[in-house]
């Protein structure tokens, strides 16, 4: 994986939309042609699998073959050999091996990008994540409101402290468009995230809309790079694909 670019998606806050993020950019990536590899780092609340609709192919041997998504992405997650339901209880140094473990006994071949989904916050995954795959990058996500602000400048803090690259801020939940009148409703106010952004001299890579339909899509495997094309949502994608293809 020399060559590959890593990139971590993370953000002090939980559900504020890594997962999707992370999800719908390692597809919008493969569409354009790259070698893709998506690993789900949140080990107890694993949902990439989920998102993606994809299982393992059977394995033979020592290393573990990922699922397919189309011809070139790779995804793995510890939902995939886990029982269905069942939890990770795990103290930091077994969580630290099984990072270890995903990046070393994974096949994931020739990779352009890799792809990692983060749990929420700073904890172990996250300060593992940094000390075993070491990303090239990391892309913040947000949501407009002020608690989210918090949380992500603290993570913005943990990045900057380990001297990694901060790549972007992402503002998912930007707005609601009113299905009746077409107006945009902020839900979770406005501001915040510029704000992050000129405090901390990072861009705001893209603003991506509320959408129930996400929530559906999501729930159905189905991202919605591919399933709502056409749309604000795939324009956005495309700002953030763009910036990772600057890196
Ligand atoms: N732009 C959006 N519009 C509507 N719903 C969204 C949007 N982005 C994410 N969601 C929904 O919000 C929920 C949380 O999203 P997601 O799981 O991606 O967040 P997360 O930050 O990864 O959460 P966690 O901290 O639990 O890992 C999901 O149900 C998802 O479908
Ligand atoms: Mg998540």
């Amino acid at each position: 994986m020399e060559k590959t670019k890593k990139i971590a998606v993370m953000s002090g806050k939980g559900g504020v939309g890594k997962t999707t993020v992370a999800v719908n950019l390692a597809v919008a990536l493969a569409a354009e042609g790259y070698q893709v590899g998506l690993l789900d780092l949140d080990l107890h609340g694993p949902n990439v699998q989920r998102m993606l609709g994809v299982s393992l192919p059977p394995s033979e041997g020592e290393k573990i073959v990922p699922a397919k998504y189309g011809d070139s992405l790779k995804v793995f997650s510890l939902a995939m050999i886990l029982q269905e339901g069942a939890p990770v209880i795990w103290r930091g140094p077994l969580k630290h091996k099984a990072i270890e473990q995903l990046t070393r006994d994974v096949e994931w071949g020739d990779l352009d990008y890799l792809i990692c989904d983060l749990p929420p916050g700073t904890g172990d995954e996250a300060l593992s994540t940094f000390q075993i795959i070491k990303p090239d990058a990391v892309i913040v996500v947000s949501t407009p409101q002020k608690v989210a602000g918090d949380d992500v400048r603290r993570a913005i803090n943990f990045v900057k402290r380990l001297s990694g690259k901060i790549l972007g801020l992402v503002e998912n939940m930007s707005y609601l468009v009113c299905p009746n009148c077409g107006e945009k409703i902020y839900v979770f106010g406005k501001g915040e995230t510029e704000k992050l952004a000129e405090e901390f001299g990072i861009p705001l890579i893209a603003r991506i809309p509320m959408d129930p339909e996400v929530v559906s899509l999501s729930d159905e495997g189905r991202p919605a790079v591919v399933y709502k094309r056409g749309t604000v949502i795939e324009e956005e994608f495309k700002k953030i694909v763009e910036k990772v293809l600057s890196l």
